[in-house]
């Protein structure tokens, strides 16, 4: 399979993606945050989730990530962010360090699960939380990525564990599911120049997996469909796993 070389999509990550605002809500409603709260964003990308956590709490927050060029984004964004480079199955922070780990659209670039939940472990403090924001399996399949890019499905579900497999290795890893929360789904969206661009740009990792033929064929598709104006489609949402750490 292709690779994904994250500190070139750096340069252009902050102009096709930003925070979803259902998941910020969600972190807020499950997590009592205070002063003296410790939280961590693994693979915090550009800092989208971190930046806006700092200046809508007074929490403490750190972001780690794999990519020093994603990192370098967070640094421009907002400096009280303290950033690391690391994996997250390697976590360079000390035992029961947070009160709340979280990661947005990372855990498909994981490649050893059962590690990173011991990992996660290891750094939260007994009760602490989880929050993992994904795609199920069934999620993947409605997204209208997958209606213009139809390999881009299959490459995904290489990538991705379906959200049983999650809570699996979770709990044999010393988590307790507090819930499965579906956000987003079905929401209608308007795409347009916008989207065109985003894909023109490939601002999404998926379009770096499929073959030059199968990106452009889809681009075609998507260009024919937006000629006329913008189109509606429905959104395919995200499921936040979320976890509490076994006292
Ligand atoms: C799609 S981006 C998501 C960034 C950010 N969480 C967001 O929602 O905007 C995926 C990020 O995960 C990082 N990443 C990939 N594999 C990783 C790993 N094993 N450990 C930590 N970060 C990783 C990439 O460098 C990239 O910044």
């Amino acid at each position: 399979m292709k690779k994904v070389n994250y500190n070139d999509i750096s340069r252009i990550y902050d102009d096709v993606r930003e925070e979803e605002r259902a998941i910020v809500n969600s972190f807020l409603n499950e997590v009592e945050i205070t002063d003296t709260t410790k939280i961590l964003d693994v693979g915090c990308g550009t800092g989208n989730y971190t930046n806006i956590l700092e200046k809508i709490t007074n929490a403490k927050i750190y972001g780690i990530d794999a990519s020093e060029g994603m990192l370098e984004k967070v640094k421009e964004k907002n400096k009280n962010i303290i950033t690391k480079v690391g994996l997250a199955t390697d976590i360079p922070f000390e035992d029961c360090a947070f009160n709340f780990v979280y990661m947005t659209d990372v855990i498909h670039h994981v490649t050893d699960i059962n590690k990173m939940f011991l990992e996660f472990n290891r750094i939260l403090v007994n009760g602490g939380k989880v929050c993992i924001s994904t795609q199920s399996y069934r999620q993947i399949d409605l997204r209208y990525m997958s209606e213009f890019f139809p390999s881009t499905a299959a490459v995904d579900k290489t990538r991705y564990q379906d959200i049983e497999e999650i809570i699996k290795l979770a709990r044999e890893n010393g988590f307790r599911l507090i819930k499965n929360q579906i956000i987003d789904e079905g929401k209608e969206v308007e795409l347009g120049s916008d989207y065109l661009e985003l894909l023109e740009k490939r601002g999404y990792s998926m379009l770096h997996l499929i073959t030059d033929e199968d990106y452009k064929d889809g681009l075609n598709r998507v260009k024919n469909e937006i000629k006329e104006g913008s189109i509606k489609r429905k959104s395919a949402g995200g499921t936040l796993v979320w976890l509490v750490k076994n006292k």
